[in-house]
């Protein structure tokens, strides 16, 4: 059986990568809802709403796991998801803990970059309740990179001077860059570039695919293969098959972020 990655759009793909990486034995089905993206500027029952019908399409498709590759999906749905497939669902976090963990003891702070519904959400807000206690975290909400990267551009003089608009005058006060929403690790190069250089990004996809792998593991439910798997895509319920998106969705998978 499979395992079912979703996300709002291509930003899973970001996340899909690492797993290739670390589990390329394995199959996966890749459920990009690319149709009603962006998910982070609707609202909480939207996303649940939305969520469900695509884990519903996967599920009809038999998966062993679920990946929900996406923060503003997982903060709105994970936990009923829970309630009501038996298969593991793994969710996506912010990298808070880390982030504040590692910039605390410079005297600089951090910045979580995610969407509108992420950082609104109570989920995100208890993870920072939890770990800020120098109250030493910003949050910063970049709706137009989700709509950038969904027309495929990830660099050029209209993402940068986005960038540039959106980041915080006093920027250099920053010690880490939080990139909580799966599609900004596609813009790493263009962040890296607008950003003073001894600030760190960081995201959470390592983490989420290394928890993966325990969980299968633990369960008894990695493949025992040693033949690469396969992938299949498909947008907002349809197969994709048309080369030049599979070409466009395997150049993301195969760079490394
Ligand atoms: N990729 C999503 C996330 O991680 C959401 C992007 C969007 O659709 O707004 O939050």
């Amino acid at each position: 059986m499979s395992i079912g990655f979703f996300d709002s759009g291509i930003g899973g793909l970001s996340v899909l990568r690492e797993a290739l990486t670390l589990m390329p034995h394995e199959n996966y089905i890749y459920f990009a809802d690319s149709v009603n993206a962006p998910y982070g500027t609707k609202t909480k029952e939207e996303v649940k709403a939305l969520t469900f019908n695509a884990v519903r399409f996967l599920n009809e498709r038999g998966i062993k796991a679920l990946v929900i590759a996406c923060n503003t999906a997982t903060s709105a749905a994970v936990k009923a998801l829970r309630q009501v497939y038996d298969f593991p669902v793994i969710g996506m976090e912010p990298a808070v803990k880390p982030a504040v963990e590692k910039t605390k003891d410079a005297g600089k702070r951090v910045l979580v970059l995610a969407t509108s519904l992420t950082l609104k959400e109570e989920k995100f807000q208890s993870l920072v309740a939890k770990f800020d206690s120098r109250h030493i975290v910003d949050m910063l909400p970049a709706p137009r990179l989700v709509e950038f990267a969904e027309s495929f551009t990830f660099s050029g003089p209209e993402v940068d001077s986005y960038i540039n608009e959106i980041l915080p005058a006093d920027i250099e006060k920053y010690g880490t860059l939080v990139l909580g929403c799966t599609h900004f690790p596609l813009f790493k190069d263009a962040l890296k570039k607008a950003l003073p250089s001894g600030i760190d990004i960081i995201d959470g996809n390592r983490g989420t695919v290394n928890y993966l792998y325990e969980v299968l593991m633990g369960s008894g439910l990695l493949n025992k293969s040693d033949i690469k798997g396969r992938i299949e895509f498909y947008k907002s319920g349809i197969k994709v098959e048309d080369d030049e998106t599979l070409r466009k969705y395997e150049m993301i998978i195969h760079t490394s972020g």
